[in-house]
């Protein structure tokens, strides 16, 4: 694996353990973040994405007053290279972190997600009533150019700790325990808010 890898998952990992959630920069290069860009983009303008649900299987309904983004799942054996990348990345995290921390995650589920204008995501955690195989939560952020007067910032809140924001940087790679950490995506400006949310499950 690359040294490059190794570090940012050990970063990743570092952060867990002492915050139960780490972030880093430059998930992936330039070029995949650009092919996932034009990607999103490509649902989006095709009418491809819908509006996310609450809830699992057994209850499914959209309530726009808690979210309000569009989605679309991503098969996790794409043949599309872009995809493709960023899934064997993702791969070779999981792999690290059963080895590492052990850690029993045997599958994943990754959804695109656009947040058009003044969309947003009340506080809530991403593990279901009904349901606990979502372990961990990881977000890759997709934009191009992120200003803090565009907003949507994803707010983290800790046990016990400050509240952390987060700006929604292109390449941005987020994880966290989804559990135990509630948070929130503020409202974006004029920008659509684009990514790639995962969770890896056991
Ligand atoms: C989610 C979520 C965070 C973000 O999809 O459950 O909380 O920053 N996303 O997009
Ligand atoms: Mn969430």
């Amino acid at each position: 694996m690359d040294t490059g890898d190794e570090l940012q998952f050990e970063a990743l990992i570092q952060g867990l353990l002492e915050n139960d959630f780490g972030y880093c920069d430059d998930f992936i290069n330039a070029k995949l973040l650009r092919g996932l860009r034009s990607k999103i983009n490509q649902l989006y303008t095709a009418g491809e994405m819908h509006p996310a649900g609450l809830s699992n299987s057994q209850s499914h309904h959209v309530n726009e007053e808690i979210r309000g983004d569009l989605i679309k799942w991503l098969e996790n054996e794409s043949i599309n290279e872009f995809e493709e990348g960023y899934l064997k990345k993702l791969k070779a995290f999981i792999a690290y972190l059963n080895r590492t921390c052990f850690t029993s995650i045997i599958d994943f589920e990754c959804h695109y997600a656009n947040y058009q204008q003044a969309s947003f995501y009340k506080r809530h955690i991403d593990q279901f009533k009904t349901e606990n195989s979502r372990k961990f939560s990881v977000v890759l952020y997709l934009n191009d150019t992120w200003l803090s007067t565009d907003g949507g910032m994803l707010s983290l809140y800790p046990i016990n700790k400050n509240q952390i924001d987060i700006s929604p940087l292109g390449g941005r790679l987020v994880f966290f325990k989804s559990n135990l950490i509630e948070h929130e995506v503020h409202p974006s400006s004029t920008k659509n808010r684009l990514s790639i949310t995962g969770w890896l499950k056991s």
